[in-house]
């Protein structure tokens, strides 16, 4: 079917009409003649997949990646890095505007490596090889590397049919020392073969939760701190991003301040910030990343930080410990509206909200800004091609 795509949604996915239904047609840009086959039918939308452009943007380019059409995690590689840049920062803003939450022209940070930054990919493994599900049909799609993983992780998926395993899933993470540490799910019965240890640097293996080789976790070190993760507990994935976000949060902050870290993972955010507040406490809800966290503030010698496991809609409201401010960097699904309740019903001075997802965050605002207002707004490109985009938002009580 030939279909002329008339915009870019915040999916990253062409859009176009016919017959009064919206069709996202991936592998598409904007202006574009293009045909296409039917992915997904649905009543009031349908996806589709490029199979051949026939009109072509004046921003495509050749994809880098030589399983873009299959995997199709890379959104934008068929565009420059600064186009990519570009067409994510129009997609927030398209979003703002269109759901009420203002008209920004908004900077966007870009990363400064654009492939080889996440220092964690985790991939399915079926008949021996390795891969990815394609998001709408959960289809098995094969890969031989991943570009945006960074370079140890690479050449460790050179050597992953020493594992010897068929069916299951692989977790595979790096530090900043190439260390690696691999969480494998599976029935089947891997090899922990001596070349993989003699070529690659491993922290440490864990086969179905249990750790069969040295230990379940790392250290990491970010800007003068150290930071124990255990392979199940949540850390950044763009190091060179995280970092710049920590610096503009630090901003926000003076001494006086006593602050929440909510979904404080490891306590990335809160040991940074303890530097420079009075008092931190932190809510998370793994027990594995909380037992880190406060290994984390005694290993680098932290001493006004507590942490709490458990929800952020549980605990929120009971902490004995007064704040003034609070930081919020929940996962992709956004905040629990009790803990926008208890947000509104506090009057903080100021909500520092980092988000991994537009979609949930302009829900969230949309709450919140019935007492907050919105300070400034910020993009920052911690996870380059694809479509995602990490957003902080700095409110201020009205
Ligand atoms: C995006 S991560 C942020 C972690 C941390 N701020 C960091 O920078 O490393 C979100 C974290 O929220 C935690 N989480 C998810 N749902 C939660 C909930 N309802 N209450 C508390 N923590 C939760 C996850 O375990 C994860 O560690």
């Amino acid at each position: 079917m030939q279909l002329r795509i008339e915009k870019i949604d915040y999916e990253g996915n062409g859009v176009c009409h016919n017959n009064g239904k919206v069709l996202f047609v991936k592998g598409s840009l904007k202006d574009e003649l293009v045909e296409a086959h039917l992915v997904k039918e649905g009543k009031r939308f349908s996806i589709y997949e490029t199979d051949q452009v026939l009109k072509k943007s004046p921003l495509r380019k050749e994809a880098t990646c030589p399983f873009f059409k299959s995997c199709g995690g890379c959104v934008f590689d068929i565009v420059s890095y600064s186009d990519s840049l570009a067409l994510k920062k129009e997609m927030v803003e398209d979003l703002f505007r269109q759901q009420g939450i203002g008209n920004f022209d908004l900077e966007i940070l870009s990363s400064p490596k654009h492939y080889g930054y996440r220092n964690k990919i985790s991939l399915k493994v079926q008949n021996g090889q390795f891969g990815y599900f394609e998001e709408e049909t959960h289809q098995f799609v094969p890969i031989k590397n991943c570009l945006l993983a960074k370079e140890a992780i690479q050449n460790f998926l050179q050597d992953f049919s020493l594992l010897n395993f068929y069916e299951g899933s692989i977790m595979i993470r790096v530090n900043e020392n190439d260390e690696l540490l691999l969480a494998i799910e599976t029935q089947d019965l891997p090899k922990i073969h001596e070349k993989i240890l003699l070529n690659h640097k491993i922290a440490g293996i864990l086969l179905n939760g249990k750790c069969v080789y040295n230990a379940p976790f790392f250290i990491e070190r970010m800007d003068h701190l150290l930071y124990k993760v255990h392979a199940e507990s949540f850390f950044q994935v763009n190091f060179d991003i995280a970092e710049k976000i920590a610096l503009d949060i630090e901003k926000v902050f003076t001494k006086e301040d006593v602050l929440y870290d909510l979904y404080c993972g490891v306590g990335y955010f809160s040991l940074k910030l303890a530097r420079i507040v009075k008092q931190v406490v932190g809510i998370e809800l793994n027990q594995k990343a909380i037992f880190n966290a406060i290994y984390n503030a005694s290993l680098n010698n932290i001493s006004n930080v507590s942490f709490h496991v458990g929800k952020v809609e549980d605990l929120l409201e009971k902490i004995p410990l007064k704040a003034n401010k609070v930081v919020v960097d929940p996962p992709r699904s956004g905040l629990h509206k009790n803990v926008r309740k208890v947000l509104k019903e506090k009057k903080f001075e100021k909500i520092v909200y980092i988000s991994c997802n537009p979609k949930t965050l302009v829900r969230d605002l949309q709450d919140l800004l019935e007492v907050y207002e919105i300070e400034s707004i910020k993009l920052y490109d911690m996870f380059p091609f694809t479509k995602h985009v990490e957003v902080l938002a700095v409110l201020k009580l009205k």
